[in-house]
């Protein structure tokens, strides 16, 4: 009996140990521990042995069928590994393949040059006039009434300013000026504030120019402040902005919100004065307004005049990218094309 359980358990872990499938393997599980299976009989036969032989026959069948059974677990568990290995392999992701690329934006030409121009005026003590002194619906009052506009001025006209349908007085605004007289009236002096936005005017589209666009506006109000300060301040701006001193040239304008005005001119930069296309011949481009803050300004917002003296600036955005960069269309900035704006 011990030798006929010796060779069930030799047979069946040797078969066990050949089998290749699945279901080679439950045939095996059958006809080895399986009702009809001969270790089942024995184990049925135990009770029919002598007193002395039925528990070592039946503790040795026990044993073996444990046996048994661990070895078909055992053998599952190297299929199951075998098929995961094999899943692995055959799902191997070859991290070495280049991936999809992602196309990513980058800095709208006209932001960066905003930023610039910031940075550069932060860099000699202004700082960015909060967002509330700088709004682009406006009235009437802070774009051009306190900026001491007669009520009369031309640019008040429906040809230049857009008059929105919000109340009789509401325009977008027509320059960021409207930022000076708004930080004035809730700012004390000293003041040294930049800021930049859009602004609108009614104009006809064209490569040069478009309604809507953006300026800076600096302002700086003190003690003592003089033309002098303002050439300085200027003159450092074009040397920084333009990478290198360019000749400059202050000539005598006006605005209604500032006197003495004057528009300021930097040497071309495409042909270094001698006259060209961009300048229309004559070697200068105009690249900003400014003067020293008209004293009815500063009365308007409850500056003393005789105490507080400042001067103010504005440019075009526009301008100084298309200069910088030798941009020769102003709406290329609004048209989107990628092809465009990846360049920068
Ligand atoms: N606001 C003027 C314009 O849009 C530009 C300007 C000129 C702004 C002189 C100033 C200034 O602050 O002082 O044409």
């Amino acid at each position: 009996m011990k030798q006929k359980l010796e060779d069930i358990k030799n047979s069946a872990l040797q078969s066990i140990d050949c089998a290749q499938t699945l279901e080679q393997i439950e045939e095996l599980k059958i006809q080895f521990l399986g009702r009809k299976s001969e270790l089942n009989n024995i184990r049925k036969s135990v009770k029919d042995l002598s007193v002395e032989d039925r528990p070592i026959i039946g503790q040795m069948a026990n044993t073996i069928s444990n046996e048994i059974s661990e070895k078909i677990s055992q053998k599952l568990e190297d299929f199951n590994r075998k098929a995961i290995n094999e899943k692995l392999e055959k799902e191997k992701i070859d991290i070495t393949l280049p991936g999809t690329a992602i196309p990513y934006g980058t800095v709208h030409p006209l932001t960066s040059t905003i930023n610039e121009i910031v940075e550069i005026f932060q860099g000699m003590g202004f700082s960015l006039t909060e967002n509330k002194n700088s709004p682009e619906v406006e009235t009437e009052h802070y774009n051009f009434d306190l900026l001491n506009f007669p009520p009369d001025h031309p640019a008040k006209d429906m040809q230049d300013t857009f008059y929105t349908t919000l109340a009789p007085n509401v325009v977008l605004r027509s320059q960021t000026s409207n930022s000076q007289v708004r930080t004035m009236e809730i700012q004390k002096p000293p003041i040294r504030i930049i800021s930049p936005g859009r602004v609108y005017r009614s104009e006809a589209v064209s490569s040069r120019k478009n309604n809507l666009f953006h300026q800076v506006e600096g302002l700086i109000v003190d003690k003592d402040i003089t033309f002098a300060d303002l050439k300085g301040v200027l003159n450092e701006f074009t040397r920084i902005f333009f990478g290198q001193a360019r000749p400059t040239k202050f000539r005598n304008s006006f605005f209604p919100f500032t006197e003495p005005s004057a528009e300021i001119d930097v040497q071309c930069i495409m042909c270094e004065g001698k006259g060209c296309r961009t300048c229309s011949g004559t070697g200068w481009l105009e690249i900003l307004g400014a003067g020293m803050v008209d004293p009815n300004v500063l009365i308007g917002v409850g500056i003393d005049p005789e105490e507080y003296t400042g001067f103010a600036f504005g440019m075009g955005v526009e301008r100084l990218a298309m200069l910088k960069y030798a941009i020769n269309d102003i709406r290329l900035f609004f048209n989107n094309d990628v092809r465009f704006l990846k360049q920068f």
